[in-house]
């Protein structure tokens, strides 16, 4: 008998659409992971709503947001893809946890200090700031070794850690405690129009991301208008922002090294090299704009994944629900 495979898990949010971003920092690493390792992908369709969504348009958006895991090639027979709403167990061990959480731990976390934006604390919503402990709970409940994710969730991670090992010692060895993976290249890709922000769904100018149903057009338009820095070099190190992450987002995209790539647009123009960038990006695109086409067109084959997908993830989650309710004494 083979060793245990390690077991994986991550979840994305259903809101927007999905950017380089996430695809870089994240689903990339997914399809990398899906054939060595025990995996679990889910939609977070509860942690969304810690934002207003238009509750006309929330169903298309998991939808849409289940599809692009599925467009970009992470195959269903190998992986367990799941909705999050759809395995109750998650809301119920937040609640849980939540008992053991501090207040100060989670005021701490720089994700909601920019959610929070400087707004009056009295005007913020509790789930917003509960945040973590929901995402905690995803990644305790299937007792996951590693979660790879982008570097903006790692203290999020930490959070899990410290909360796993808070409830072991207080009630007994409940939950494994799990690891962040997060990639060498590609943790944080920035914005386009301002190299000091990360990509994101949120941000105002939609200039400032690529989503992945961006169009050939939008992609290049994008692209020609990215900020770079002073001088003409391309070239990446620190005093060189905006072109170094053009140069991470190639290099993750074409597999290239970033040396390699410096080697090639040595001499060369920033016009000639974000030709040649918004090719890479273009090219990785397509495939998966054809075949999220192919998803739309075919809903019950999505619906059918997901029923799959939750009837697999459900026992495994109560499993550890119950598991933990019995330590408490539940
Ligand atoms: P979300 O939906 O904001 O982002 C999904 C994934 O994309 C990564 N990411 C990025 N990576 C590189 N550069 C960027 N600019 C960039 N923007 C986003 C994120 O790090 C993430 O991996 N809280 C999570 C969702 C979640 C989750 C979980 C993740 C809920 N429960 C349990 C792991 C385990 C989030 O907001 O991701």
């Amino acid at each position: 008998m083979g060793k245990e495979r390690k077991r994986v898990l991550s979840g994305i949010q259903a809101t927007g659409n999905l950017h380089i971003g996430n695809y870089i920092g994240a689903l990339r690493q997914f399809i990398g992971l899906q054939d060595g390792y025990d995996c679990h992908f889910f939609v977070a369709d509860l942690h969304a709503i810690t934002v207003p969504q238009d509750p006309k348009e929330y169903a298309s958006r998991i939808r849409n947001a289940v599809n692009i895991h599925l467009a970009c090639g992470l195959d269903p027979d190998k992986i367990t893809l799941f909705r999050q709403s759809d395995v109750p167990a998650h809301a119920e061990l937040a609640w849980l946890l939540n008992t053991i959480a501090t207040m100060g731990e989670l005021k701490r976390m720089t994700q909601f200090k920019d959610k929070a934006g400087g707004k009056a604390e009295a005007s913020l919503g509790v789930g917003l700031f509960d945040y973590p402990v929901l995402m905690a709970a995803d990644i305790l409940l299937y007792q996951a070794d590693l979660v790879p994710v982008g570097e903006d969730q790692k203290q999020h991670i930490e959070l899990t850690r410290d909360l796993a090992e808070r409830f072991n010692r207080r009630f007994g060895k409940t939950f494994r405690v799990p690891k962040p993976m997060i990639p060498k290249l590609g943790a944080r890709v920035m914005g386009l129009d301002d190299p000091s922000a990360k990509m994101s769904k949120s941000a105002e100018t939609e200039g400032s991301r690529i989503e992945l149903t961006d169009p050939e057009d939008v992609v290049r338009r994008k692209v020609s208008r990215a900020v770079t820095d002073s001088g003409s070099d391309i070239t990446s190190g620190k005093d060189k922002p905006a072109v170094s992450n053009l140069l991470t987002i190639m290099s993750t995209l074409s597999g290239d090294g970033v040396p390699t790539l410096e080697k090639r647009f040595s001499g060369k123009g920033y016009k000639e090299f974000k030709e040649a960038l918004a090719d890479v990006i273009v090219t990785t695109l397509r495939p998966i704009q054809r075949t999220l086409e192919e998803l739309e067109g075919n809903p019950s084959y999505v619906d059918e994944v997901l029923e799959k997908g939750a009837a697999k993830a459900r026992p495994e989650a109560e499993k550890t629900l119950a598991a933990a309710k019995s330590a408490m004494g539940l």
